[in-house]
């Protein structure tokens, strides 16, 4: 801690009685509590609210101040794709769509748009990124992250951080990040949700926590600790990994909050802890600073340090680490700090969104039949094509956290629909069905205007049902009557496109050998839907490229493309009912014109590599240049490919660039079994190409002394 922060800390630890500690301690959700309790909890020194806006959040911090340490308050809210749980504010396309593109800078962006927006209300932190892998998507949360790569998320999530928290967090337009789930919520057994991680130390270091560094390293204030549970012990009480690894190895200063009601569930749902006492002291001794929604922490700790079972010092420093965030983002002197309320979804945000929604298109299937021309008649089915709740997903003012399922949705936005309508006279629309079966369904009428059309674009996908904390499924086929319509489509002969429009992979085998051009939209955000048309209709060249692999059936999970080797992961190793790899692999995506790849080299001293690629097409594209390795002999088993670079290139047709990545020696090492990452000499195998599958791939072999 810098010496000045440090002193101002001792001085305010100084002066608070043990109480004023505790309560320091504290989260308290507004939504939850109300306005009463929730101003007796100012007044105590509470040292957080959740959920509290505007007004709500004046009246706190004034209560706050006016308590006899007066030290501010901090509200966070769940920030995590724009600030839209406020149904004024600009709603970005989700993490895992964002990942689709990327584009580090668009990403950045969208934190730098989100801090605006949330500091325009005088709030001054968000919840997000969340940094856990989704290596099965099963899972009800993966629309939430970055996808399955540790090297991608971590880069997105650097991205992202310096969004949020500008160039100094004393700027009124600054928030503070969070990265979360402290660790593997993604890796739960099952992908059910919250439950154990079945994980080793070892496997923590090798594939979980480098995301979790690369926060760190972005500087990133504030971490949450995950609900689950690792080897027998939950995250909220495992010093080794909030202390030993996180302060310790990988320097970090902010401070930890625990997610909702963490430290109660100690007791509640995992049963290491018989009282509220126990679970407070596992929970603060284990290195938690902030307990989110668990207000029986305040007389727990009280009393805990009254009898002597617990020392003082665990607070002091708890309570020390809240204290110099606040110190450092000016809380002190500027408590109702607030950005330019009129940034609240403006054009220039917006323009933000679309940017991100348009990257974000995934093309992963075109026979040719696209780009669409306007002159051709379209008959756009599926409910997902007009229900902007759908197209939102999770996380916005219609859902979580402050859900509001009926709230009438708030221009402007486009939906898939509206923005074909915008773009050609020539489209008509019809519901068909939706994800969820219901009286509405009527797939004769879609067929009919089918029938009629020369093209058929059919979205499908997921909807907020189906999407969020303990909303995992076991089945990943398009849901309701989805399925059987898009069979009836196809019958009809006529040029097919299907559109994802879902929170996640869904097992879309059948559906994409049916179809003529298959584009992935995840939840594109406000302008999710003009995206999908833009790129459909070749307004822009689609240049998305997959964070995360498809599988063929729910029983291949997982299929992440950085497994280990094995009988199951030779070239023709596969379930012998299903096809070899995913339907879709990781950092597949297509556009409309094509790129050539030649001359791959390293350099093995510096570590320099080099590739040509070439647009071989006729229209100006962006490509991804990735580069994976592999570690030919091990002394434990790493991945058949592991990317640990990638560059984004703008080429003309015929535009040739020899692109070139610096390397470095950490680049290639592995976590042994003495738990050390290190770089073991020999053999390795360099891969550059178009995505992870090996025939997008160049190779060449290199030695490592
Ligand atoms: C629980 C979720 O797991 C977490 O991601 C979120 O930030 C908190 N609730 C607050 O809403």
């Amino acid at each position: 801690m810098e010496k000045e922060i440090k002193a101002r800390v001792d001085s305010l630890l100084g002066q608070m009685t043990l109480e004023e500690k505790a309560a320091q301690m504290i989260q308290v959700s507004f939504r939850h509590l109300g306005r009463e309790k929730s101003l007796e909890w100012a007044k105590r020194g509470a040292g957080s609210f959740l959920f509290a806006m505007g007004e709500d959040a004046k009246e706190l911090q004034q209560a706050a101040l006016s308590s006899r340490m007066g030290i501010p308050l901090l509200f966070g809210i769940d920030a995590v794709r724009g600030h839209s749980v406020n149904d004024h504010a600009t709603v970005f396309p989700t993490q895992l769509a964002a990942a689709s593109t990327w584009d580090k800078e668009a990403v950045r962006e969208m934190g730098r748009v989100t801090a605006k927006e949330v500091a325009s209300e005088g709030l001054h932190w968000t919840f997000s990124p969340l940094l856990c892998l989704a290596r099965d998507p099963r899972w009800g949360r993966v629309d939430e992250t970055f996808g399955e790569d540790p090297y991608l998320t971590g880069e997105m999530a650097a991205a992202i951080i310096h969004g949020y928290q500008g160039d100094d967090l004393r700027n009124s337009d600054s928030i503070l990040a969070c990265a979360k789930h402290y660790f593997a919520y993604g890796e739960a057994v099952g992908a059910r949700d919250a439950c154990d991680s079945e994980i080793t130390r070892r496997k923590a270091k090798e594939v979980f926590l480098p995301p979790f560094q690369k926060a760190v390293n972005a500087g990133c204030a504030t971490f949450m600790t995950a609900y689950g549970s690792m080897d027998g012990t939950p995250f909220t009480a495992n010093s080794w990994a909030l202390k030993e690894m996180l302060r310790q190895e990988m320097g970090f200063e902010g401070f930890v909050v625990t997610d909702w009601g963490n430290m109660t569930s100690l007791m509640t749902q995992q049963f290491v802890a018989e009282t509220p006492e126990d679970a407070a002291k596992l929970a603060a001794e284990a290195g938690n600073d902030m307990m989110m929604s668990s207000e029986e922490f305040f007389d727990t700790a009280v009393s805990l340090v009254r009898s002597g079972k617990m020392a003082e010092s665990v607070l002091d420093e708890a309570v020390g680490h809240i204290l110099a965030v606040k110190i450092r983002m000016g809380l002190f002197e500027n408590p109702f700090r607030q950005g330019d309320p009129k940034c609240l979804g403006c054009p220039a945000h917006r323009d933000a969104a679309l940017n991100v929604a348009r990257e974000s298109i995934t093309l992963v299937r075109n026979d040719g039949v696209l780009p669409l021309n306007p002159t051709q008649k379209v008959a756009v089915i599926g409910a997902n094509g007009d229900d902007i709740r759908a197209q939102y997903g999770d996380w916005t003012y219609f859902s979580h956290p402050l859900p509001d399922p009926e709230k009438e949705p708030v221009r402007p936005y486009v939906t898939v629909k509206e923005g074909f309508e915008a773009l050609s006279k020539n489209v008509v629309y019809c519901r068909g069905c939706g994800p969820m079966p219901c009286a509405k369904d009527d797939l004769d009428a879609a067929l009919d205007i089918a029938r009629d059309a020369d093209v058929i674009v059919h979205v499908v996908g997921d909807m907020i049902d189906q999407v969020g904390e303990a909303k995992d499924r076991a089945n990943l086929d398009l849901s309701g009557r989805q399925s059987e319509l898009h069979e009836k489509l196809a019958a009809l002969g006529k040029p097919l496109v299907t559109v994802l429009l879902a929170s996640k992979p869904s097992t879309i085998t059948r559906e994409a050998a049916r179809s003529n051009a298959v584009v992935i939209a995840f939840n594109g955000g406000m302008f999710g839907g003009q995206a999908v048309a833009e790129a459909v209709y070749g307004v822009f060249n689609p240049s998305g490229r997959l964070p995360i692999s498809f599988p063929h059936h729910a029983g291949q999970v997982p299929v992440y493309y950085n497994a280990l080797p094995g009988w199951h992961f030779g070239p023709n190793a596969r379930y012998c009912d299903l096809p070899a790899g995913p339907l879709y692999a990781f950092g597949e995506g297509l556009s409309y014109t094509d790129f050539a790849y030649e001359d791959l080299t390293l350099d093995a001293d510096t570590l320099q590599a080099r590739v040509t690629v070439t647009n071989t097409g006729d229209r100006a594209g962006r490509e991804t240049v990735q580069v994976y390795f592999r570690d030919c002999v091990s002394s434990v088993l790493t991945p058949v490919k592991q990317l640990i670079a990638f560059r984004q290139v703008d080429l003309q047709p015929g535009e040739k660039k020899t692109v070139s990545f610096q390397l470095n020696r950490m680049d290639f090492s592995l976590v042994n079994a003495k738990e050390q990452r290190v770089v073991e000499p020999g053999k390795f195998l360099l891969m550059i190409g178009h995505s992870s599958k090996d025939a997008d791939l160049l190779k060449t072999e290199f030695t490592l002394s």
